[in-house]
Formats: structure tokens, sequence, C-alpha cells
């Protein structure tokens, strides 16, 4: 029986995501072979597919960084799990396709009766959004934060999962995403048009509590300045690398796993002789995932709960089927996306008929 699967097949723009039919794969000892129901779209998988992601896998891979499916078939030596039971995993590469194998320890049970395309949000973005806010700023309510790329995926769960911690919330974003901010329960601030650091200090006069900043570049300075004395900036991303969808330095076609984690350090490390007592704290999933995959599993499980409480509803700008990855990617790129995009496997039927 065959699948699909989706390669990326040389380091660069959209167009080198391929869309592979093949035979299925089999579960080798201690596997558990998912059939995909959703898999999430982010800027991580833009990143690796253009080389500059820390997590970048060898060529040809597949991108994808979270899942949620159903299990098919069980390997040699599992136990404990039924074919049947809807599982999520964060597998970091290997998502866009239909059939996945996975060690069964990285599968984790999913309550019955939720949307898998909003569930999946919950794992790269909403664990994110969680964990820079409780486990790296450690926020309490009242606190003042300023959180960038705020209609984007991990801005609408920073802002949905504050708004829960009573935060006062300020966003960045582009003006199509103002009323999604303002929504959530942000005061937008159009980035493109207006002075962040003006607004913040205009808005605020001291200044906030914490900035969470997924730009990178120059931006971490003027995020800096956006700070009372005492307050810190979580460090989580190089959003500011892309323009357009590609690399904004020009497409070099290579693999870079440490250059973009070296010059964040470098600018993290610049930040301590600097005055004013403010700090600079770097935050990545798959360190946490990888040093404490307890509290990964914990707090996806939270999350969860969240959702089936109707406490958080993800925003799903889009829900494409698999062979509309390229344009997942491109849509991901011109910017403007609210909420996250997932590629959902049980839609190509559908969009074979309608597209011929
Ligand atoms: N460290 C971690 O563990 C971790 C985990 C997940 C994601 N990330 C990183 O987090 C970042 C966001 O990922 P995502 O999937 O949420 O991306 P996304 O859904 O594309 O959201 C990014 C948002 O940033 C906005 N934006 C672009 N340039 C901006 C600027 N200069 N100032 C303010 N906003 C700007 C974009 O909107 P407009 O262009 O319309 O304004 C977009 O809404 C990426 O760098 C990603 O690699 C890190």
């Amino acid at each position: 029986m065959t699948h699909t699967r989706i390669v990326v097949t040389h380091y660069g723009g959209p167009d080198a995501l391929q869309v592979l039919e093949e035979e299925r794969p089999e579960p080798q000892r201690g596997e558990v072979r998912i059939k995909v129901l959703a898999a999430g779209v982010a800027l991580p998988d833009v990143l690796a597919r253009e080389g500059i992601h820390p997590e970048t896998p060898r060529l040809p891979f597949t991108p994808g960084w979270d899942l949620i499916g159903v299990v098919d078939r069980l390997g040699d030596g599992v136990s404990a799990i039924e074919p049947g039971q809807i599982v999520a995993a964060m597998p970091i590469s290997g998502a866009y396709a239909e059939f996945v194998c996975l060690p069964q320890p990285e599968l984790v049970p999913v309550p019955a009766g939720l949307d898998p395309a909003e569930a999946v949000s919950l794992i790269l973005n909403y664990i994110t959004a969680y964990q820079m806010l409780h486990r790296s700023a450690k926020v309490r309510p009242g606190q003042r934060v300023l959180i960038h790329g705020a209609a984007g995926g991990v801005g609408t769960a920073l802002l949905q999962l504050g708004r829960l911690s009573g935060l006062e919330m300020y966003g960045t974003c582009s003006s199509p995403g103002a009323s999604a901010v303002s929504d959530l329960g942000g005061i937008p601030i159009d980035y493109k048009n207006q002075d962040f650091v003006k607004e913040i200090r205009r808005l605020t006069r001291e200044g906030v509590d914490v900035v969470f900043d997924g730009i990178g570049g120059n931006n971490l300075w003027r995020s800096r300045e956006a700070l009372r004395p005492g307050g810190k900036v979580i460090v989580y991303g190089f959003t500011s690398r892309l323009q357009g969808g590609r690399l904004a330095s020009g497409g070099s076609g290579r693999r870079h796993r440490f250059r973009e984690a070296a010059i964040l350090a470098s600018y993290i490390a610049r930040s301590w002789f600097m005055p004013g007592g403010k700090r600079m704290t770097p935050y990545s999933i798959q360190t946490l995932k990888r040093l404490k995959p307890a509290w990964f599993r914990k707090d996806l499980l939270a999350l969860f709960d969240l959702l089936q409480q109707q406490k958080i509803k993800p925003l799903i700008a889009q829900r494409l089927p698999l062979s509309m990855a390229r344009s997942a990617h491109e849509l991901l790129g011109k910017g403007g996306v609210i909420g996250k995009i997932v590629l959902v496997p049980a839609l190509e039927g559908a969009a074979k008929q309608s597209f011929g």
C-alpha cells in the first residue's frame, strides 16, 4: 500500500517541497505506525527548508514538527497502546506525511473529541508559549508583556495563555492582524508604521516586565529598550532572517545549523555587559524537551485540558491537503497569516476532486 509524503529536495524556496508517492513505512521494533490526521506548518519548517534552523536535517528530508494521528500498526515489543488510539507527537521533522513511524515513548495520548487541527496547534506553538510564560519568564498576574509577531502561531498562543494569567499585553503585528490581537486581549502595535519602543513608552511610561522576541537580530536591542529596569527579553527565534519567506541575505542553498544559534548567543552575551539590570534569556522547545521530557508531556496534557474546557481556542488560518504543502509555505512566507496553517491529509480526496 502506498502513501503520500512531502520531501525537501534542496535547501531553498518553496519549490524545494516535492510530493512523493511511496510504500507505507513499516514500524520497527518499539515503534508505532501513525496515520496522520493533522500536521502543523510553522516558521521553523520554513527555516529548516532554507537550511538555517538548528534542527535542519540532512537532505532529502520530510518537514513537520508536530502531528496528531491515529495509531495504525504496532511494531514488535510495543504494548499498552492500541490501534485506533489518538496520539500527539513532536518528531521535529517528518510530520508532512500520511503515515509516520515513531518510537512509542514519543507519543502522548490525546483526549477524545478534540479537533485534530486545533489539537496539533497546541504542540509546537502552545507548548512554546506556555513554557516561555511559566517556566522561563515565570509571569505573575498584572505584569506587562510585549509579544512580537502577536498575530502569528506562537503569538496568538501567547495572547490566549497570557490572558488566562491576567497579564497586561501589547502585541506587534502588521495591520491585518490588529483586530485578532485586540480580540485576544492585546493592544496592537503596527510595527510597520509605528516605532514599538516609543509606543510602549507612551503607553506604559516605564516599560514592560517581559518581551517575547521571536524576531531576533537588531530587534533584540529594541526589545531590550522596551523593558523596565530589571525586566527580561525571552529570545526564541529569528524571523528577521527571512524576507518574503526566503533568506533575507539571499539563499546560499547550504545547511547552516549552528550559525543562528551562535549569533543569538552573541547578542545574549553582549547584553550581560550592558547597564540596567535587563536580561536576555534564550528559550528552545527542543532543548527543554531533551532536558526535561516529563515537562513536555505534563505541559501538553495541561494544554489539552484547557482546550477541552474551551479556555483556549487555537486560531486556524487554513486547513490544506498534504499535497499543498508548498502553498502553505508560500502563504506563511508572504506574512499576514493569522494563527496556524495545518495540513490535513484527509482533505486530499476533496482537493483532487476540486483541482481536477
Ligand atoms: N525557540 C522555540 O522553541 C521556538 C518554537 C516555535 C517557534 N519558534 C520561532 O518563533 C518564531 C515565530 O514562529 P511562528 O511559527 O509563530 O511564525 P508565524 O506564525 O509566521 O508568526 C510570525 C509572525 O511574525 C510577524 N512578523 C514578521 N516580522 C515581524 C517583525 N519585525 N516584528 C513583529 N512581527 C513580525 C508575522 O506577521 P506579519 O508579517 O504579517 O507582520 C507573523 O505574524 C519563528 O522565528 C520560529 O522559528 C521558536
